[in-house]
């Protein structure tokens, strides 16, 4: 609790490009959650460099996705919106907790598993600890609620036990986070293969929609999207990729999946296409005019940077401060 309000703490990676998945799965919901909650959105560069980064995209990406998160409607006076870089807790609280897990775990973590599998001329000890990292991004604040992808959920689940691990040596330190189950948040299939999760790494441009798409480009991603051969807009596990269009349609317009099918009954897929894609358009737009003003604020940006920066170490020493002194660390001097 901070301020009478329950703590929602999540991140992203900067790595790769933001898909229209990333912001109707993740990012819509953070925003539509955001007055409930003290939050705390981290962009987590420093999880980004367990595999190799060149130096200046790496910077330029951080610095695109904390503008994303702002243009996307988080408020940077309400909602602490920094870099996890700096905010010295996150490596320092890392190490402590790190001491506290045990290797067996780490080596079931899934995500460990298929990394190490995908980047096998570099698997470093960061990709090995980097659900530490994590748990020590979450403990930090306090957190009572993690909105998480289920990909995320085993870490989440780790997060719990070192805390509760620590809890039971020392006595009440860490809140026990859980992990913030709402609406479900949608979840937005390749248009390319209906089967595969839209993803920013995906090696076929025309599956993902990237959130700086330009309209034409949505269009033309829309129109080539796979469907089936029933021409029948029908919202059944048997038309994925129907089914697909369906949830981004509903996700844009607000809609129901039943409006959808009587408003298309009769009508054939390129018409349908042509509406999702400007459904999707018109959602983006609003967005990607935000961006382009805040980009060119260079200076607001900055003092919101540093003022998150500065709220999210105050608030993250306090924590550490606590863990310091049960784990008979000496005390500071003053
Ligand atoms: N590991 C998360 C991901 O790749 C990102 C992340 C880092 C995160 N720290 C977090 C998410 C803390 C929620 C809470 O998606």
């Amino acid at each position: 609790m901070l301020d009478g309000k329950k703590v929602l703490f999540s991140g992203m990676q900067a790595t790769g490009n933001l898909t229209l998945g990333n912001y109707l799965g993740a990012l819509k919901n953070w925003v539509s959650i955001s007055d409930e909650y003290e939050t705390f959105y981290s962009v987590v560069d420093m999880h980004s460099i367990t595999v190799r980064q060149d130096p200046a995209e790496l910077r330029r990406r951080a610095r695109t996705l904390l503008t994303l998160y702002i243009a996307a409607g988080l408020d940077p006076e309400k909602n602490c919106i920094y870099y996890q870089s700096h905010v010295s807790g996150h490596a320092e609280l890392s190490w402590i907790l790190s001491c506290y897990t045990y290797m067996g775990e780490l080596s079931r973590m899934t995500q460990f598993k298929d990394k190490s599998a995908k980047h096998a001329d570099n698997i470093n000890a960061g990709l090995f600890t980097y659900p530490v990292l994590m748990a020590a991004d979450i403990l930090l604040y306090q957190s009572d609620v993690v909105p998480v992808g289920i990909d995320q959920m085993q870490h989440l689940e780790l997060t719990r036990d070192i805390a509760q691990r620590f809890n039971s040596i020392y006595g009440d330190v860490f809140t026990i986070p859980e992990a913030y189950i709402g609406k479900v948040g949608a979840k937005i299939m390749s248009l390319q293969d209906p089967a595969k999760k839209m993803s920013k790494s995906d090696e076929n441009p025309n599956g993902s929609i990237y959130l700086m798409d330009d309209p034409d480009t949505i269009i033309r991603k829309f129109k080539r999207a796979v469907t089936d051969s029933e021409a029948h807009v029908h919202y059944c596990d048997e038309q994925p990729g129907i089914k697909n269009l369906i949830d981004i349609y509903c996700a844009c317009t607000g809609k129901t999946p039943a409006d959808a099918e009587a408003e298309f009954e009769g009508k054939g897929y390129g018409d349908f296409k042509l509406a999702v894609g400007e459904s999707v358009v018109s959602v983006l737009r609003p967005l990607q005019e935000r961006f382009a003003d805040l980009s060119k604020n260079k200076d607001y940006l900055d003092s919101m940077i540093k003022a998150n920066a500065e709220k999210a170490q105050y608030f993250s020493n306090k924590t550490l401060r606590k863990v310091q002194k049960k784990i008979g660390f000496p005390e500071r001097v003053r």
